[in-house]
């Protein structure tokens, strides 16, 4: 197993979020998206976790589950998770709750 660190910026909506860590564990030789990632937490650790989460997509198709992952923005369900620890957050500064923000 490797053991990814979260820090996701949570509660911008209204007007000083902060970070949350979260500890992820996943099977050795596994490939994970940000949106595995976030689902393990929703799942198995924090039901308060709003993202965006798309079932019928979740090919970088409906362009809308945009975060930032360390600064730069990604689609969640295409961007891959190597590393052993990562930074979360809204792709833009219209929050909705955590990490859904107004199209
Ligand atoms: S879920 Fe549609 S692009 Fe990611």
């Amino acid at each position: 197993m490797r053991k990814i660190k979260v820090n996701i910026l949570r509660g911008c909506e209204t007007g000083s979020g902060e970070y949350k860590t979260y500890a992820v564990e996943v099977e050795d030789g596994t490939v994970v998206s940000v949106m595995n990632i976030l689902e393990n937490i929703y799942e198995n650790q924090d039901h308060t976790l709003a993202f965006f989460s798309h079932a019928a997509c979740r090919q970088a198709a409906c362009g809308k589950c945009m975060v930032k992952v360390d600064g730069a923005v990604k689609l969640a369900c295409k961007e891959r998770v190597d590393a052993a620890e990562i930074t979360i957050e809204p792709y833009c500064g219209k929050v909705v709750r955590d990490l859904i923000c107004e199209a």
